[in-house]
């Protein structure tokens, strides 16, 4: 099969010029957008587009036999995400599908997915239409979350269609997954500092996300002793410099992306402040020692400022390990050398958890740079990559056909 990587960056370029950086789940751009898409790929001969109970846009092309290969990715991004994080990987899956439509019936069924809400921006909860199509979700984890402006997660759901009780539904649309592949940009520095265009993905790291409050008492900034002070933003600065320190120092990343104090104006201690904790690592034993090194610490800061502490968990996903079988092709189809384990968590660590055969390629991203307005690769290295990926696409669907894959318990 060939795909025209022209006709991708192309696809890319439109999608940025219209909703770039403002495609945030569950916000009017990104629901404005996907129907665009669903649009222009109902119109392809064969193909049937539908959306799921988790709000996932699904594009099928019946093949001659019922194993599905699923490509995929997300068009939702972060405030001011750059243009190629998920587009590109939903983009090539579109171009691909568009190419098999017009040759006839595959030889496998091929699915694009758009994975409503791989980001987590609003609501702090990442993969989140991916997991709920795995069965990883229930609604429980999802029911107490809120946004900013404290509004429940199951009301803006609702408004897109998504009923919160039946996520999980999504699931019915996995029975004939054989395999599921992704195409993501790097989003990190490794590839461009080793004059690659791209390379095979190995695995995800895990993360482990939570909200903290901290609650003090409100006063005047021009009347209220230091020693007297019952101060949450000073808990939240200590808990931030020694959690951070402990996250750098045991070689992993720890990540306050929010932070608020409340009410919030120059002359008033803060009642209340808010911070976001994301921590990261390859190994789950670390990973579960860095939560328990930051919630230590979150105790101690509450403790010597005389503050009270609220945790709320937002997410938690363990490191997975994509299929050696597809990782060894895409190798092959990429540059022959060493797979990468990625940092940045994607729907396909969702789709290996629970067996499914994945894998996924990796761009170079220029400068390590993304979630971003600055994000950018190289049409060269694009065109390298959208090759080798669509080289796996077809091998992949060579191997369905001929039974040669096969799901693990998950
Ligand atoms: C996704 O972008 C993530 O790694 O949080
Ligand atoms: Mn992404
Ligand atoms: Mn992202």
């Amino acid at each position: 099969m060939r795909v025209d990587p022209s006709a991708v960056i192309e696809r890319l370029r439109a999608l940025d010029q219209r909703s770039g950086g403002r495609r945030v789940a569950w916000s009017a751009v990104w629901s404005g957008e996907r129907p665009r898409l669903a649009n222009d790929l109902a119109a392809l001969p064969g193909v049937g587009v539908e959306t799921d109970a988790a709000g996932n846009l699904w594009a099928t092309l019946r093949g001659r036999r019922p194993e599905t290969l699923v490509l995929g990715s997300h068009l939702d991004c972060v405030p001011d995400g750059g243009w190629l994080d998920g587009c590109l990987g939903v983009m090539v899956a579109a171009e691909l599908l568009a190419t098999a439509a017009h040759a006839g019936s595959p030889p496998c069924t091929l699915a694009v997915v758009d994975w409503a809400d791989e980001e987590g921006s609003r609501f702090g909860h990442s993969l989140l239409g991916s997991s709920a199509a795995a069965g990883l979700l229930t609604s429980r984890d999802l029911a107490g979350l809120v946004d900013h402006e404290g509004i429940p997660i199951a009301a803006v759901l609702a408004e897109h269609g998504v009923n919160l009780q039946t996520v999980n539904d999504a699931g019915a649309r996995l029975t004939w997954v054989g395999a599921y592949l992704e195409l993501h940009i790097e989003q990190g520095p490794v590839l461009e500092a080793q004059g690659r265009s791209c390379a095979a993905v190995k695995g995800c790291g895990g993360a482990r996300r939570m909200r903290l409050t901290f609650s003090g008492e409100a006063g005047h900034a021009g009347t209220v002793p230091m020693e007297h002070r019952r101060d949450p933003v000073r808990a939240a600065a200590e808990f931030i410099a020694t959690a951070l320190r402990r996250a750098r120092d045991d070689g992993g990343l720890a990540t306050v992306g929010e932070l608020q104090a409340r009410p919030g104006t120059p002359t008033a201690i803060a009642t209340a402040c808010h911070a976001t904790l994301d921590v990261r690592h390859a190994d789950v034993g670390a990973l579960d020692r860095l939560e328990a090194a930051a919630v230590e610490t979150a105790h101690a800061a509450a403790h010597d400022t005389g503050t009270t502490l609220g945790i709320e968990p937002l997410w938690s996903i363990d490191p997975i390990a994509f299929d050696s079988g597809l990782v060894a092709d895409a190798i092959r189809h990429t540059d022959g050398r060493p797979a990468l384990t990625s940092g940045a968590l994607h729907d396909a660590a969702a789709l290996a958890r629970v067996g499914i055969p994945t894998a996924m390629v990796f761009v170079a991203s220029r400068a390590g740079i993304s979630h971003s307005r600055a994000e950018d690769t190289s049409d060269a290295a694009l065109h390298t990559a959208i090759t080798a990926f669509v080289a796996l696409a077809s091998s992949t669907m060579q191997r369905l056909e001929a039974g040669r894959l096969a799901r693990s318990p998950g």
